[in-house]
């Protein structure tokens, strides 16, 4: 089942001579349970393309569809919806509320909608992602490791169509940093969670079983391993 699919995404930012086109002609299909690493130096577009298919920005030309809806005609309001509800993203910098406990910033996006957790899928995946004894501390008691594992955690409680990583070992120690593609892998594999890995990262890309690669914003190669 296609969860994912991009078709002829443009991104131009500026106007006139200052023009720069961050993406250029994108097409990209994405099938459930696929793990997939988007790679490419500093400046080819990959946050610009995780922004847009988080329904974050817009693209100037080209249309995404996740699950068959095309977000790209989706008002703002509608967008942050789709967003909190199909999308996970998680963040280089954890993105965590500084002043709610581990256990609130998980369920943020489900309180935020006044909905309650399943019990048992918020406990199988806190023991999954190693921070069931962590849920009463706050974001700031934490290691970067165990912060990222908590926005991890935020990214799969609403089992999103989806879940973005944008460099989400960038900020990290070799160790942990292996440990948060390792924890990525297992939501894959025991949750059937698609994911989008961007890295710049080659070790980190190799851990995956699909690698896109894009330059000046377009996708140069997109290989699958067997
Ligand atoms: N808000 C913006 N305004 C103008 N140019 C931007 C903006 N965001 C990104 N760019 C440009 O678009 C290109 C792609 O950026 P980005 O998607 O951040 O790349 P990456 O994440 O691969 O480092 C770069 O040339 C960058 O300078
Ligand atoms: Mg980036």
């Amino acid at each position: 089942m296609e969860i994912l699919r991009c078709e002829g995404v443009r991104k131009i930012y500026g106007s006139g001579a200052g023009q720069v086109a961050a993406l250029d002609g994108i097409d990209l299909s994405v099938e459930k349970g696929e793990f997939t690493a988007v790679m490419g130096a500093s400046g080819s577009g990959k946050s610009t393309l995780l922004h847009i298919l988080g329904s974050v920005d817009r693209p100037t030309e080209g249309r995404v569809f996740v699950e068959g809806t095309d977000i790209t005609l989706m008002k703002p309001a509608k967008a942050a919806l789709f967003r909190r509800r199909k999308v996970g993203i998680v963040y280089q910098f954890y993105n965590l509320v500084p002043t709610l406990t581990v256990r609130k910033n998980i369920l943020l996006p489900l309180a935020l909608d006044r909905r309650k957790p399943n019990q048992e899928f918020f406990d199988e995946i806190v023991k999954m992602l190693g921070i069931a004894d962590r849920l009463d501390a706050l974001p700031g008691q934490l290691s970067g490791g165990q912060q990222q594992r908590t926005a991890i955690a935020r990214a799969l409680i609403y089992r999103p169509a989806i879940v973005l990583a944008d460099e989400p070992t960038g900020n990290l120690d070799r160790k942990n940093s292996e440990e948060i593609v390792e924890l990525l892998k297992l939501s894959n594999k025991n949750l059937n969670q698609t994911i989008l890995l961007i890295t710049h990262d080659e070790k980190v890309a190799l851990e995956t079983e699909r690698v896109v690669t894009l330059e000046d914003g377009r996708i140069i190669s997109d290989r699958k391993r067997g």
